[in-house]
Parts: structure tokens; sequence; C-alpha cells
């Protein structure tokens, strides 16, 4: 697999596959920009080195339909006020008009394209879509770790049809995640919490596997007690003592596993936390949360978070950067972990040829 700086880049056109699926606030502005400034290390190489950068990414799930709501005209503008350099967004993603307004950009120049997923040909892997993709650049880099598990064709086919490179945000979240899971400093604690239990459930026997303990959230934990699911590493899954109830479920970790699971990870020496343990945008059960994230950030193990919802939370409480990494993946993060291929890695022969 190659990598960004193998290329060299002067009067280059490169397609650069970011994620740009940001929350949105009612209004349409950005509500979080942490994945734009993610991937900035990237675009400035870029364009410092000459490149002339078109930018693809998706926004929201418009189901192949044009929505205002979910246009990209909002990242063009926090873009262009992060870079110091005008972001022009294009009508569309893909076409004549914007394949010639590609040919004649200049050394530098950063261009936008619109929402991916406009067209229903990109969640399609559709090929001729990824053809005329491939038509507006020459080199393709990958930075959008945050959809590398989808097989669409802007992550999964568009690499395979121009020499292609991991840029430097997905070089780092690789590297953030595989030093948890090769050689993690021992004991390691995994923290598994929040609400998409359909995508967390798959992966707790796998991280159990590098992972010495793995906490559970209420949430998850009674799904498995309730479906009564069998796991095939149980004695290292720690389910919660008591939780804080919220219509007529437990909203909260209780007073039993604060102590417990505080005392846990006082006691890591690596930690990796995926979702929140409490419904914490109420100010009534965010206090195990909370709990949790202090004693993590107030040792010196190596910490990892990731996931929407958790990177949410650590924001509200400026507590990212007291984190070793956070990544900007959710279930591609933990589809990573869990040791399984992922279709944006695999076309970047990421697991080799
Ligand atoms: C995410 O926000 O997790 C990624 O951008 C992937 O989005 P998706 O779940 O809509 O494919």
């Amino acid at each position: 697999m190659k990598w960004l700086s193998d290329f060299s880049l002067k009067g280059k056109r490169v397609f650069l596959r970011a994620d740009f699926n940001v929350p949105l606030k009612e209004n349409g502005d950005i509500a979080d920009d942490f994945r734009i400034r993610a991937t900035l290390p990237t675009m400035q190489h870029i364009l410092a080195q000459g490149g002339k950068l078109v930018v693809a990414s998706h926004l929201g799930d418009p189901e192949g339909v044009y929505d205002e709501r979910l246009s990209m005209q909002n990242v063009a503008k926090r873009l262009t006020e992060l870079l110091l350099v005008p972001v022009e967004v294009m009508q569309d993603c893909i076409g004549k008009e914007i394949e010639e307004r590609t040919k004649n950009m200049k050394e530098g120049e950063i261009l936008l394209l619109e929402n991916l997923r406009f067209h229903k040909e990109e969640e399609e892997n559709d090929k001729d879509f990824a053809k005329g993709l491939a038509k507006l650049a020459d080199i393709y880099v990958c930075d959008a770790f945050g959809v590398v598990h989808r097989k669409h064709a802007s992550v999964a086919l568009v690499p395979k049809l121009l020499p292609s490179a991991g840029g430097f945000l997905l070089a780092k979240e690789i590297e953030g995640l595989k030093q948890l899971q090769k050689n993690p400093e021992h004991p390691m604690v995994a923290i598994i919490g929040g609400r998409k239990i359909e995508s967390k459930l798959p992966v707790i026997d796998s991280i159990a596997e590098f992972a010495d303990e793995v906490l559970l959230g209420n949430l998850l934990a009674n799904e498995i007690t309730q479906k009564n699911i069998s796991l095939a590493q149980k004695e290292k899954i720690v389910f919660p003592l008591d939780g804080i109830p919220g219509n007529g479920k437990e909203y909260d970790i209780g007073p039993e596993t604060r102590k417990l699971y505080q005392e846990k990870v006082r006691n890591a020496k690596t930690v990796f936390w995926s979702g929140p343990l409490g419904k914490y945008e109420e100010e009534e059960y965010v206090e195990g949360s909370k709990i949790i994230a202090e004693a993590i950030v107030e040792d010196m193990s190596y910490a990892v978070a990731g996931g929407g919802n958790l990177l949410d939370f650590l924001g509200r409480y400026n507590l990212r950067d007291k984190f070793d990494h956070v990544s900007t993946g959710g279930s591609s993060m933990l589809i990573f972990l869990a040791g399984e291929k992922l279709p944006g890695l695999e076309a970047l022969n990421y697991y080799g040829t």
C-alpha cells in the first residue's frame, strides 16, 4: 500500500475522499468540525506541494436525492475559514462540466464536490459512477476512515482506478488503533457503551481477545442478559452492578458500577473506549461517563476513544485532547479492531495484493 508522501503531487489533480459527515444543527450550521479539522494536515500538504485538490465526501443520508439541507456549502465555508484559501463547491460531484473544471485548475487550488450520496450509485458501488469520479483526478487519496467499512463507489472502487494512497489521517487512525491490538501495555481495559447495540454486540468477543477486561454499559449488558446472548470470552466481560433508571431502561451506570469501573480504569495501562456510559445529553444521566472519563485522563495510561456520541460527550467537557488517540470512526473503528477486512482499506491494498 502507498501513502501520501510516496507521491510527487506538483501539478497533479488529487481526488481526496474525506469523511465530512459532520453533525449539523437545526439551521444547517456545523455543530462539530472535528472531522474537518482532522483532515487538514492532508489537505495542507497537498496544496503546499502544488497539487490541485478535488475533495469529495458524503453528508448525512439523502438516499440518492438532492437535499439542500445536506449540501456541502457549509462544509466549504468552514474549510475556507480553516485553510485560509477559498474553497469552491461544485454543483454536483460528477459530469462533463466538472471534469472540464478540474482540467483548468491551478496548483494549490481546491474544489469541493457536492455530496456524493445525492447519487444513489455511490452507495450502490456503481462502476460507471466510479469511473466518472476517477476522471476528475490523477491520484486518489483516502482519509475517510469513518467510512472505509462501506462498499461504496468512492471508497471501494475509485482507488482501484487511479494510483492511490492513504492520507495522513488514515495513517494516524491505523497507527493509533494498531497499538491497541498488537502490543497493548497490560492490563488493558475496553469500555463498550452507547446505544448502537447492533454494531457493538458482534465485536465484544474480538475485542476481548486482546483486552484483559471489557466493561459494558447498561443498555448493551441488558440486551445480552435479556436475549441470553452467549459470549465466547465470558470470563473477561464485566457487567454493570447497578444502573440509574430512566424511562423503563437504565440511563446511566449506578454508584456501585462507577466505583468498580473507576478502579479498573485506574489500574489499567491501556484503555479503549467506545460509546458513552449513559444518556449524557441529559444532566441527570451524565455522571457515570464523567467519572470514568476523569479516571481515564488523570493517569498516564495509553487511552483511545471513538464513535460519534462519545466524541460529542468528550467535546462538551473539553476532554478530547487528553486522549492519546481520538478516532474519527465509529463502526469502522470497531470493525477494524475486530480484525475484519474493510473494503476501503482493501481497495488501497492495505492487506496486500
Ligand atoms: C459515520 O458517520 O459513521 C460515517 O461517516 C459513515 O456514515 P454512514 O453510517 O452514514 O455510512
